[in-house]
């Protein structure tokens, strides 16, 4: 559970996203946090308070003047009470209180009394988003300090298209979590790659192999939390891009290396975690090979460039960190391919129960010898590989500048 633990504010204003709303305190409870809602008053013309009482547990906020609250000061518990509050969805109108410091109600009330980081997920129609009013608002409270989440771009309920969406209860959550990371790698920038390449034989048939790519998703999802600027290189996998994290597509390992070699030299950090085809068919048939009573094809297979070993031989390399996947002598293995790579820390992988599960055993390999992670969830591994990674660069390199 990401958020055991934490308790979270969440502020429901008057906007058709609401009922988006009632998911999100779903997900955070499953996370294990405590949520207490507040809503505006327009909040409860489109979802009741008792649904968010009901999926929170815990008891609803409307009124300023509620007399029920032992001190009568409702605004001041509830802010007191929080690691962070988050006003989701945040309507024009309440983002243009919050730029103004208006406190007329209890929500406003007690977002200005408090005393926890502030995030905001504004949704509204697209003419109200791209208004000067409402960027003025947002260009303030982002100086404010406020973390302004989203909006996204897409259908709206009013029937029109464009920007304005609020980000759906998932991305949220992610975004939340990313909140209660440490800054590791903050200013730094990291280049990885993760998932199989394809090595095409005719335009229908490839050799390729069962990486998932979730781990190299975990770990760009863990170095963007941990604040690093993330450009992530990934063969053919059906995953879903961490958010903030800018990805580029390929399929075949040249096209991996092509994609990693320019631009390798402009990052801090590269970390190789795709499983790179060795080899590739020398010759690749335009045509679909047929059936024809003859022998099957032999196929000649050539060696695939190794795109790490070139990142760590550049004049001025990234610092690199590379993945062993082994079915057995890992620490013989990964060890041997660390010295031939010359690179200071390889992340050995047990594979014993093939590829692509969500958890993983690990093992950090470096100059001060081996240490053995607790088998965990990949994105649980991929922030104690981006700790140490941190670390390590702190020894030895001062960030890129842009
Ligand atoms: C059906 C309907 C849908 C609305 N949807 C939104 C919306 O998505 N975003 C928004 O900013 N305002 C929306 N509004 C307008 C707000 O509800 C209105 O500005 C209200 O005063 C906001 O109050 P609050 O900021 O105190 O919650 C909508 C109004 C109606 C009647």
């Amino acid at each position: 559970m990401e958020l055991e633990g934490k308790r979270v504010a969440l502020g429901v204003t008057g906007g058709i996203a609401a009922y988006k709303s009632a998911e999100l305190v779903r997900l955070l409870v499953k996370q294990g946090a405590s949520v207490r809602v507040a809503m505006t008053e327009a909040a409860t013309h489109f979802v009741t308070p008792t649904t968010f009482q009901a999926l929170s547990g815990n008891r609803v906020f409307t009124d300023q003047w509620d007399t029920s609250v032992a001190n009568g000061m409702a605004h001041i518990n509830f802010s007191r009470e929080a690691d962070v509050l988050l006003i989701a969805p945040a309507s024009a109108d309440f983002l243009a209180k919050l730029a103004n410091g208006l406190a007329d109600d209890l929500l406003s009330t007690l977002t200005l009394a408090r005393d926890c980081p502030l995030l905001v997920a504004p949704a509204m129609n697209r003419q109200m988003w791209s208004k000067p009013a409402t960027q003025r608002n947002i260009a303030t409270l982002i100086g404010d300090a406020v973390g302004v989440l989203g909006p996204a771009s897409g259908d709206q309920a009013c029937g029109e298209v464009g920007e304005g969406r609020m980000l759906e209860p998932a991305e949220i959550l992610e975004e939340l979590i990313a909140r209660f990371q440490p800054e590791v790698l903050k200013g730094r920038k990291l280049l990885l790659t993760a998932g199989p390449t394809f090595e095409a034989i005719d335009p229908v048939r490839g050799i390729t192999n069962l990486s998932s790519g979730k781990m190299g998703f975990a770990i760009a999802r863990a170095a963007r939390e941990a604040g690093a600027e993330v450009t992530l290189i990934c063969g053919p996998v059906a995953l879903p891009t961490p958010r903030g994290v800018t990805r580029i597509d390929i399929t075949s390992a040249l096209e991996m290396h092509a994609e990693v070699t320019q631009r390798a030299a402009m990052y801090d950090v590269f970390v190789g975690v795709a499983a790179v085809a060795d080899y590739r068919p020398r010759i690749v048939s335009e045509q679909k090979s047929k059936k024809d009573g003859n022998p099957p094809p032999i196929i000649e297979l050539v060696w695939n460039p190794d795109i790490l070993a070139e990142v760590a031989a550049l004049p001025h390399p990234p610092l690199c960190v590379g993945f062993a996947a082994e079915t057995g002598n890992l620490a013989e293995y990964a060890e041997k391919k660390r010295r031939k790579k010359k690179i200071p820390l390889i992340v050995g992988n047990l594979i014993t129960d093939g590829f692509g599960g969500d958890t993983n055993t690990l093992v950090f390999f470096d100059d001060n010898g081996q240490q053995i992670l607790k088998p965990a969830p990949k994105l649980v591994l991929a922030r104690q590989l981006i700790t140490r990674i941190a670390t390590l660069l702190e020894n030895l390199h001062a960030p890129m500048t842009p």
